[in-house]
C-alpha cells in the first residue's frame, strides 16, 4: 500500500477539524509530512498537536520540500490558484478545497497547467459528492422516470454557531501585516477580475456562490447535470439569501440558500420523477461522521405510499473524499471533481452574476 506524504497550506479550521482527523483515521493510506500557515501560532500549534516538525510560513517553501507528494490547499480562496500552481509545477498532487478558484482565467490556467504536468492528479475538495449516500441517489436517479421537477436547498446557520461548541481550534492573531494585506489585496484583484463594477452586495453573494453554493450547484450537476441556463436568479440580504431557477428543459431546478443564526444545517437535493422521487440530505460537516442520508419515495402498489430512508455506510464524506484521491493518485485516474468539472460551476455562477446585477 502507498503511503502518500501530504503537505498542508492553511492549518485553519476546516483542517483542523476535518482533514487531519480525516488523514489520521487513513494512516494506512497517508502521512502528514509538512505544515504551512502564515500565523507562527498556527502552524506550531498543530504542528505540536498532530506531531508534525517541518512548518513553513511561506507555501512556494512547501512545495519544493522534497518529502512531500500532494498537496492540501486550505487557505483562503484567493490564494488557491496560486498554490495550486506552484503545486503543479512542483510536480506534486494537488487537492484544493473549493472553490478551486474565483475567476475563469485562474480555471484556465489550472487547466492548462494540469494537462501540461500530465500524471499530476489534481481534485478539487467538493466532499459531498463523494458521501455513500449521495453515489447511491446517482445510481437510484434512473428508476424515477422521467424528471419533472428538482429543487436545492441550503439554509444554515453560521458554522461558528456549531464549531464553538463542538471543537477547540487554534486560531492565530499573529499573522503578518503584510500577509494579510497581500490577502486582501489577491482577494479584491480577483473579486474585480470575475465581477468587474459590482455591487457590495453582488460581491458577497458571488461570495457565497464560491463557498456553500458551489458544493450544492455542482452536487447537482453530477446528479441531474448541466443546465441549459439559468432563468432566474436573485440575490436579498445584502447578498446572504439568494434564489435561482435552472432550466433543464424538460423540468426545473428551483435553488434557494441563506445564512442565518439558528445552529442547524438544512442542505439537500431532491428530484421529483414521474414514477418516484429522492431526497439527498446533508448534514453540518463540522461534526464529523454525521449520516448523509438518501430518501426515496413511492406509491406502495396497494393504494398507498413507501418511504425508504438509507444511510448506506458509516464513513465521513472528507475520509470518502481522501480515499478517492489516494485511488486517483495510486491508479493514475482523472478525478470526477476535476478541474475542468469545476470549471462549470464557475460558467453557472457567471449567468447568475448577470441576472442578479
Ligand atoms: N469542504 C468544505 O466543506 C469546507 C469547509 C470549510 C472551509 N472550506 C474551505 O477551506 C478553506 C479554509 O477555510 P477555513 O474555514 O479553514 O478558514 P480559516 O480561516 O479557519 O483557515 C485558513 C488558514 O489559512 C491561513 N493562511 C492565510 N493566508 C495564508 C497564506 N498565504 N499561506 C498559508 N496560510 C495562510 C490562516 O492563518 C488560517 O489559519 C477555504 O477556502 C474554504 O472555502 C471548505
Amino acid at each position: 500500500m502507498t503511503v502518500l506524504k501530504i503537505g498542508i497550506v492553511g492549518c485553519g479550521e476546516v483542517v483542523q477539524i476535518m482533514h487531519l482527523p480525516a488523514l489520521r483515521q487513513l494512516a494506512d493510506k497517508f502521512s502528514v509530512s509538512a505544515l504551512c500557515d502564515v500565523s507562527p501560532t498556527v502552524v506550531e500549534g498543530v504542528g505540536e498537536e498532530f506531531g508534525i516538525s517541518a512548518r513553513y510560513a511561506d507555501y512556494r517553501e512547501l512545495v519544493a520540500d522534497g518529502d512531500v507528494d500532494a498537496v492540501l490547499i486550505a487557505n483562503p480562496n484567493a490564494y488557491h490558484a496560486p498554490v495550486t500552481l506552484a503545486a503543479i509545477a512542483a510536480g506534486k498532487h494537488v487537492l484544493v478545497e473549493k472553490p478551486m478558484c474565483m475567476t475563469l482565467a485562474e480555471a484556465d490556467a489550472i487547466i492548462a497547467a494540469e494537462a501540461a504536468a500530465r500524471g499530476i492528479v489534481v481534485q478539487v475538495g467538493y466532499m459531498r459528492r463523494y458521501a455513500q449516500a449521495f453515489l447511491k441517489a446517482c445510481e437510484v436517479l434512473p428508476t424515477l422516470g422521467p424528471v419533472r421537477l428538482a429543487r436545492v436547498h441550503d439554509v444554515i446557520g453560521l458554522n461558528s454557531l456549531v464549531v464553538a461548541a463542538t471543537s477547540r481550534v487554534v486560531r492565530g492573531r499573529d499573522v503578518p501585516a503584510e500577509a494579510v494585506e497581500e490577502g486582501k489585496r489577491l482577494a479584491s484583484e480577483a473579486m474585480n477580475a470575475a465581477l468587474g463594477d459590482a455591487s457590495r452586495e453582488l460581491r458577497m453573494a458571488y461570495n457565497i456562490l464560491l463557498g456553500l453554493s458551489s458544493h450544492d450547484l455542482s452536487a447537482m450537476r453530477e446528479l441531474i447535470g448541466v443546465p441549459k441556463r439559468v432563468l432566474h436568479a436573485a440575490q436579498r440580504v445584502g447578498g446572504f439569501y439568494m434564489t435561482a431557477a435552472f432550466d433543464y428543459g424538460d423540468f426545473v431546478c428551483q435553488f434557494e440558500t441563506g445564512v442565518d443564526a439558528i445552529p442547524r444545517f438544512d442542505a439537500h437535493i431532491e428530484v421529483y420523477g414521474a414514477e418516484r422521487s429522492l431526497r439527498v440530505d446533508y448534514d453540518t460537516p463540522y461534526v464529523r461522521n454525521m449520516p448523509v442520508r438518501l430518501e426515496v419515495t413511492e406509491a406502495n402498489g396497494a393504494g398507498g405510499v413507501l418511504t425508504r430512508t438509507e444511510h448506506p455506510a458509516w464513513g465521513d464524506s472528507f475520509t470518502a473524499e481522501w480515499l478517492a484521491f489516494h485511488d486517483n493518485v495510486v491508479s493514475g485516474k482523472k478525478p470526477k471533481t476535476s478541474p475542468s468539472d469545476f470549471r462549470k460551476d464557475l460558467e453557472i455562477f457567471a449567468e447568475m452574476v448577470e441576472l442578479m446585477r
